[in-house]
């Protein structure tokens, strides 16, 4: 039936498009390819009525031949079905080269057939230069402005992008060679960020080595980020796995993330910015992650937190070689809040630290900041942890006159590594309490004995999202 309504859909195109591309989009062609994919099935929150190739739009998947021009065109040619049952955009197996593209259309579904590679153009001029994000400080003068994402989608609704673990490379090393030279003008993309959307769906994909943070939600609502391999050189930085910036009602789960930076970055903006923009991240669920971060956090709150942060709910986290884990990141200028985190049931192997607090990350966007904007860091809690191969198990350092308060552990088993530090918690201006914890805590988190730290019982809206089956 697909394959079908490919051909009439194929006619069209011809006529449509004219001889553009016309050996590329041939009834046989065409027709190979989709029987190569005839069969299909995936899960989402919505499936679609409308279906197209990239083939039926000049795509060639050799490696080598340029994809920016076929994705635009089909992605501007599906628009039409925004409000017709929506649709589907379908990479087939192949090597598809691109420049940055941008997803216009509601209602829409990318896919990528498992054996189908997206591999993101090295060259700057693929990459459009766009104002950087309100909530960052941005369009005040050149430096200002950045590289536009690799896939960008802003203003959408109902948006997925999915696939049988096809893989989407971002190909970032000559990124990472001239950022590290300083011979960028500009901000480097970052692999996937929609933007001022809601019910956005990122799931069953590998991606691989990007210039920048993977996946960045930012302004958006309802998001989903499900079964992802994230995979980058440990030995370069600012590759975030999943960043959720100025985000309401977000769950990740079931991802594999190696990065040279954090797993899951939680944000919300920057000093003065994401004060004015007064955004927060909030109603986030983080579950059955496994993290590789031997510089950085599985999941840090901050640095740039100055919208709030609030209501975060990770358990059931797997962490192999790693910095810390839970990691909050402010400092003065930031003003904001980081309320309401609960982390439960982490097991974690080989750690320089387990907790990390850190009331000093002196970063600015610029002079502009305003010192006495103070964060509020309270109502923090870790439970039922355990932890081996550590060598310092807290560095918990508030601000002076604003203490991070109502902090809590409970049950936390810490063994340490053969040469740990010598004091294994090292606090100030921070106030709570401890139960259960090996080895003891510092005398500012006294022990109340068995006293369990709280968890949110309730369930989450964002927990009852149903997903269909969609199968072609
Ligand atoms: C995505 O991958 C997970 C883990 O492999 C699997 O359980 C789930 O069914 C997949 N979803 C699909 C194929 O849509
Ligand atoms: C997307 O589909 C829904 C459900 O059919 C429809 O209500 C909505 O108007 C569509 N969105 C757009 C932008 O057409
Ligand atoms: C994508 O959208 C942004 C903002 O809407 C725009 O600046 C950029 O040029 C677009 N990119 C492409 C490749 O059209
Ligand atoms: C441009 O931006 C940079 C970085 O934010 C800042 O240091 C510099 O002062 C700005 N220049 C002007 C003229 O605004
Ligand atoms: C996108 O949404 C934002 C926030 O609602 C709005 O300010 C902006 O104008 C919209 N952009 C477009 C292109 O519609
Ligand atoms: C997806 O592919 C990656 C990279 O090849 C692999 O490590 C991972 O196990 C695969 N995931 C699934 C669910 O098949
Ligand atoms: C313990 O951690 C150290 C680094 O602190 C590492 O070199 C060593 O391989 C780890 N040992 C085990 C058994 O994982
Ligand atoms: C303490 O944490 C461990 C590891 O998560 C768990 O197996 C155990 O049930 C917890 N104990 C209590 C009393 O909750
Ligand atoms: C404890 O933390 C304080 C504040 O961050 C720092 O100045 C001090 O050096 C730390 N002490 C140890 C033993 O790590």
């Amino acid at each position: 039936m697909f394959w079908c309504f490919q051909i009439i859909r194929t006619v069209a195109l011809i006529v449509l498009l004219g001889l553009v591309g016309f050996r590329e989009v041939k009834c046989s062609r065409t027709g190979k390819v989709l029987e190569s994919v005839s069969s299909f099935s995936y899960e989402a929150i919505n499936c679609r009525k409308h279906s197209a190739s990239l083939t039926d739009f000049g795509g060639v998947g050799d490696g080598k031949t340029s994809n920016t021009i076929a994705f635009r065109k089909a992605i501007e040619y599906l628009k039409q079905f925004e409000s017709d049952g929506g649709s589907q955009l379908i990479v087939p197996p192949g090597k598809w080269l691109s420049g940055s593209f941008n997803l216009t259309s509601s209602n829409f579904t990318l896919f990528l057939h498992k054996d189908a590679i997206i591999l993101a153009s090295q060259d700057e001029g693929d990459y459009p230069v766009i104002p950087q994000l309100p909530s960052y400080g941005g369009g005040r003068n050149l430096s200002d402005s950045r590289y536009a994402p690799f896939i960008f989608g802003t203003n959408l609704t109902d948006v997925v992008i999915t696939g049988n673990n096809g893989t989407i490379d971002g190909q970032g090393a000559p990124w990472w060679d001239k950022f590290s030279k300083k011979e960028l003008n500009y901000g480097r993309p970052f692999l996937i960020e929609i933007m001022y959307s809601d019910q956005v769906q990122i799931s069953n994909l590998t991606l691989l080595n990007s210039p920048n943070w993977f996946v960045h939600p930012v302004y958006s609502s309802n998001v989903l980020v499900l079964s992802l391999t994230i995979l980058a050189p440990v030995t370069v930085s600012n590759t975030d796995g999943i960043d959720p910036d100025s985000c309401t009602n977000v769950r990740i789960e079931d991802c594999y993330v190696v990065s040279g930076d954090d797993c899951i970055a939680v944000k919300s903006g920057w000093d003065e910015y994401g004060i004015n923009f007064r955004m927060p991240t909030r109603h986030l669920i983080i579950r059955r992650m496994t993290c590789i971060s031997p510089k950085s956090a599985v999941i840090a709150l901050g640095s740039e937190m100055s919208g709030g942060i609030e209501d975060v709910r990770a358990e059931d986290i797997v962490a192999i070689n790693s910095e810390s884990a839970v990691s909050i990141k402010t400092a003065p200028g930031r003003g904001g809040y980081v309320k309401d985190i609960f982390a439960r049931r982490f097991e974690m192997n080989t750690m320089k630290y387990v907790f990390r607090m850190t009331g000093a990350y002196r970063s600015h966007p610029d002079q502009g900041f305003d010192p006495k904007a103070l964060p509020v860091v309270t109502r923090i809690s870790n439970s039922d942890m355990v932890a081996k191969n550590v060598t310092m198990t807290a560095d918990l350092a508030g601000i002076d006159g604003d203490s991070f308060t109502d902090i809590c552990f409970s049950n936390v088993t810490i063994e340490l590594s053969p040469k740990p530090k010598e004091v294994q918690w090292n606090c100030t201006d921070v106030v709570g309490l401890t139960s259960v914890v090996s080895p003891p805590a510092c005398s500012l988190l006294p022990d109340e004995g068995k006293n369990p730290c709280p968890f949110p019982s309730d369930k989450l809206p964002i927990d009852d999202i149903q997903f269909q089956t969609c199968s072609y």
